[in-house]
């Protein structure tokens, strides 16, 4: 969290309304992940939410796809308001939903025909997007039940989220084994971090979905909120939204985001990558490339309640999706219906279908190495 967010909540204390922000005694303080039953699955599995607050942030979580059901920040008077889009119930989650706040694997983003071929072996995953496999197939990890382990560590709080992904589901070779920590810091920063091991050779990139609305889920559309992204450079598609294998320029594009602008401003422009998108929905390659700490990348900015999120990353590309394939059919969380463009995505990732793309970085691993990959969310006014 930045100072100034900092200053507004001392500011607010100061003027007697912390119970307005926070139903606990400390609005800033951190707080212990609570556990409360929130539903049960077809077979009668038992799926838990996780609520867990620190530095002026509330999350959320739960155990079926590690879901961001609700995030919540304050904006510069300090009221709260949940910041992404989910449902109110589990029914809703497993019945259509569009992958709001969840976990993406094995793969997040497309993978061409579903198809790829590894150490001389072809491997046929399952599709779910055209003729392509999109974020780990039909049943993807935003579809698990996640083991899920609360810690309090220092100033931060967690959990913890374990799943294993046997040899061969959804077409994908070794056993994987994931954990997904989700901390907040004492600053109120939404940090991710990624690892994974295999039995045998297999390609991974995990991901987060949430759908940011910094107005508030079911406030209307993100088109005025600005966005920027230090990227020179995006992967081009084809109408099946798979990489051309070219790395474009931004440069006199409506791609460019170098410096901040509205996400509306050029989405209406005849481009025709924004026709194959339906609007924004390219990876952006991101100037800093991979590193071994988290670097920042993003900036989203929501100019009528001052919420700002930045946003910092050790992957080596960015998918900006503007929520078009909403289409009015959703109720969301708080009782109103999402249409087209009422939320933007932000994933961080390594770049779609690199398992047919041998320029792209890679995204194989082998047994003994560790995957690693770290997202954090600093949040502010
Ligand atoms: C990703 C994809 C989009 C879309 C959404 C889910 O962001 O890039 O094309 O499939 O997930 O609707």
């Amino acid at each position: 969290m930045d100072m100034s967010r900092r200053t507004v909540v001392a500011g607010a204390a100061a003027a007697g309304v912390t119970a307005a922000l926070s139903g606990t005694a400390h609005a800033t303080g951190g707080r212990h992940p609570v556990k409360e039953l929130f539903g049960r699955l077809a077979d009668g599995t038992k799926v838990y939410r996780w609520s867990l607050e620190n530095g002026g942030t509330r999350m959320k979580v739960l155990s079926y796809g590690g879901i961001v059901q609700a995030l919540e920040i304050p904006d510069s008077r300090g009221r709260y308001r949940n910041v992404s889009l989910g449902f109110a119930d589990l029914d809703d989650y497993v019945a259509s939903s569009p992958y709001f706040g969840a976990l993406i694997g094995r793969y997040g983003n497309r993978i061409a025909k579903g198809r790829f071929t590894l150490d001389g072996t072809t491997h046929q995953l399952s599709v779910n997007d055209g003729e392509n496999s999109l974020h780990g197939g039909e049943r993807g990890f935003d579809k698990r039940v996640w083991d899920v382990e609360p810690f309090t560590r220092g100033s931060d709080v967690g959990l913890r989220l374990y799943c294993t992904s046997a040899d061969g589901e959804m077409g994908y070779p070794g056993t994987l084994k994931s954990k997904v920590t989700y901390t907040l810091t004492r600053g109120g920063d939404w940090r991710i971090d990624y690892e994974a091991t295999t039995d045998r050779a297999t390609v991974v990139n995990l991901t987060s979905h949430v759908y940011w609305n910094l107005a508030g889920e079911g406030s209307g559309s993100i088109y005025d909120h600005e966005v920027s992204i230090a990227a020179s450079r995006y992967t081009p598609v084809d109408a099946g939204l798979i990489p051309t294998g070219e790395l474009a320029k931004v440069a006199g594009t409506p791609f460019d985001f170098r410096r901040a602008k509205a996400v509306g401003r050029d989405i209406r422009v005849a481009h025709q990558q924004l026709l194959y998108g339906k609007g924004i929905d390219h990876n952006w390659v991101l100037d800093k490339g991979i590193t071994g700490t988290p670097e920042h990348v993003a900036t989203l900015r929501d100019p009528g309640s001052g919420r700002t999120m930045r946003m910092a990353t050790t992957e080596p590309g960015l998918q900006f999706y503007s929520g078009n394939f909403l289409d009015g059919t959703l109720v969301g969380t708080g009782g109103a219906v999402y249409r087209q463009g009422d939320a933007l995505c932000l994933e961080t990732q390594h770049f779609p279908d690199s398992p047919n793309q041998p320029a792209f970085p890679s995204t194989v691993l082998r047994p003994g190495q560790v995957y690693r990959s770290t997202t954090v969310h600093s949040f502010g006014v």
